[in-house]
């Protein structure tokens, strides 16, 4: 018989998704990184495309393909991220998965650094790269539903809350890379929102990115 058509409950829709990591060049063969796989952005802009939006997946460095029907632009630093960010608004959704890196070197040298014999280490200096989220949240611009990520060890709960104030998002969705390993493929969610907490089971990343997207099509349908 005929195949059923699936569900496209988020048709005509722009999803905005940054996933992965960034890095911060210090010399031209060194940078600055963290653990961020970008599975978990990626399962949650296959599961909006499936759902019929059309999605925008801003990458960070990752070794994962593009899933189907989604459209990538792919960046290496938190600033070609936030510019990318704003090069693809507006949006009706923004959900903002990367582990930006929160500092980037202060000047990056344009020949490697080299030792100097001395066993003393170069100084390196630190300046904080820009809060694209909390960016984006204060924008003129601002899609209508912004959630953002927050991975923590401690106080997971706590610290999410604290996040959705600081960033001004409507949803924070923490998970505890204490328990679950960053670039693992299991996560559990915790979406804290001005309702309160909804804690998820443990989940495979791509069965967690369905639920995170039905629960966004739920709210858009209220
Ligand atoms: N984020 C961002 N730009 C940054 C830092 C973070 O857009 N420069 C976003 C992340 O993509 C995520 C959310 O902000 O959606 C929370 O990131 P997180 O690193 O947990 O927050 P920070 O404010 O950097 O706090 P912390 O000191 O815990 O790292
Ligand atoms: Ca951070």
């Amino acid at each position: 018989g005929p195949v059923a058509e699936a569900p496209r409950p988020l048709a005509g829709r722009h999803v905005l998704i940054t996933a992965g990591p960034t890095h911060e060049p210090i010399d031209p063969v060194r940078y600055i990184a963290n653990r961020s796989s970008g599975k978990q952005g990626f399962a949650i802009a296959a599961a909006a495309a499936k759902s019929g939006a059309r999605v925008t997946l801003v990458s960070g460095p990752v070794n994962l393909p593009t899933p189907p029907g989604v459209t990538r632009v792919d960046v290496e630093t938190a600033r070609q991220m936030a510019a990318a960010v704003d090069a693809a608004l507006p949006a009706d959704i923004a959900i903002m998965v990367a582990a930006v890196a929160d500092w980037r070197s202060a000047g990056e040298a344009t020949q490697k650094i080299k030792k100097d014999g001395s066993g003393a280490p170069p100084p390196l200096q630190l300046v904080e790269n820009p809060d694209i989220l909390a960016t984006l949240c204060k924008s003129d611009r601002r899609p209508p539903l912004v959630i953002g990520f927050a991975a923590e060890t401690n106080d997971v709960i706590a610290h999410a809350t604290a996040k959705l104030a600081r960033k001004g998002a409507d949803w924070i969705v923490a998970n505890d890379v204490a328990t679950h390993t960053m670039g693992g493929d299991i996560n559990r969610l915790h979406i804290v929102s001005a309702a309160g907490v909804e804690s998820l089971p443990e989940l495979h990343k791509d069965a967690a990115a369905a639920a995170l997207i039905e629960k966004v099509v739920d709210v858009l349908a209220r």
